[in-house]
């Protein structure tokens, strides 16, 4: 049986040998010492046990349930100002960013986070960067953007998924490697679209922000699903829920205000081949298996990646390059967080 902790959300695996059935227990959570309460009299006999999957079988999915999430998708953690304003810099060379530096200094949280990032050994400048003023004129305006969209997702993409088995800080560094990755696959195939590239590959999984909640609540039915092994937790979302987590972001997007262009790359970042030929759909998606190959934020879904059968070729990438790639992404990663926790 899984067992979530409520207070370190952290999951455990226990044998149903182990757990008495048709009692109540309590035990202190391994990792916090919280206490954990099981109420294992539902689970007494196949027939409660099929009962709580019936019920689960009797929530609302497809249209009704995107109706209900819509209701509540304003409830998600805003996407900062800074990280939007950080993209519109980007485009644009010629803006002035010491505007974004005065900015950052109201958003304090984000602006400690960007200084921690500032003097990460990824830019060589370990523990030499005092302000962001600082930071903008050491690193220049390209990499102050880059810092910021990092620094102000952190927070957003920080939490524990625990739908997804993925413990808090799982899927921000999964995402830092999307990102990473999908830019050094930009610049190969098409450098206009390293920095797109970098903002889409860091918040492609922001759907499973919004349907968290929802896997939680039909954990059965997704254990059961997943049960054989051979299944892809995608497929199981698709089954169960009757929509992916790709095809719920483009709302996320919505909400956040996402440009276009990041948009597409993050719908159809799991199967590219939809997308009349997008390049970024294709760099998001290929970065993110190579994320997953790094096993970088795999959660529950990290062994079963399908790659789309064109992706290499329409990148124009070969085997021996993933490895480079792979490399380079988790050296980046590892770089960049190692301050942060
Ligand atoms: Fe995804
Ligand atoms: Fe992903």
């Amino acid at each position: 049986m899984r067992v979530e902790c409520s207070n370190c959300h952290k999951v455990f695996d226990i044998p149903d040998e182990r757990l008495p059935k048709g009692k109540q227990i309590a035990f202190p959570c391994p990792a916090c010492q919280e206490s954990i309460q099981l109420d294992l009299r539902a689970e007494s006999g196949q027939a409660g046990a099929s009962s709580s999957q019936t019920e689960q079988r009797d929530l609302p999915k497809g249209d009704a349930l995107k109706k209900k999430i819509l209701r509540t998708v304003k409830n998600l953690p805003p996407m900062p100002q800074s990280v939007l304003k950080a993209r519109e810099i980007m485009a644009n060379p010629n803006s002035d960013f010491k505007e974004l530096a005065e900015l950052l200094e109201t958003d304090q949280a984000i602006a400690a986070r960007v200084l921690k990032l500032a003097n990460s050994s990824y830019y060589g400048l370990s523990g030499k960067v005092s302000s962001i003023q600082h930071a903008s004129v050491v690193l220049g305006h390209k990499a102050l953007a880059e810092l910021i969209t990092m620094g102000g997702t952190a927070s957003i993409l920080g939490n524990t998924l625990g739908g997804y088995g993925l413990e808090a800080g799982d899927l921000w560094r999964h995402s830092l490697g999307v990102a990473f990755g999908s830019r050094i696959i930009a610049n190969r195939k098409n450098p206009e679209l390293s920095n797109d590239a970098f903002a889409s590959g860091l918040i492609h999984d922001s759907g499973k922000l919004i349907l968290d909640p929802h896997i939680l609540e039909r954990k059965e039915l997704f254990h059961e699903f997943m049960a054989n092994g051979q299944q892809s937790f995608l497929a199981a979302e698709k089954q169960i829920l009757e929509f992916d987590h790709s095809e719920i972001a483009s709302e996320v997007c919505k909400n956040w205000n996402i440009p276009q262009a990041l948009t597409i790359a993050i719908r159809y970042h799991h199967y590219p081949s939809r997308s009349q030929g997008n390049q970024l759909a294709y760099i998001v998606h290929m970065a993110d298996a190579i994320s997953m190959m790094t096993g970088l934020g795999l959660g529950v879904d990290g062994m079963h990646y399908q790659i789309d059968d064109d992706a290499m070729e329409f990148l124009d990438l070969q085997e021996e390059d993933l490895n480079v790639i792979m490399e380079e992404v988790l050296e980046s990663v590892q770089k960049i967080s190692e301050q942060m926790h």
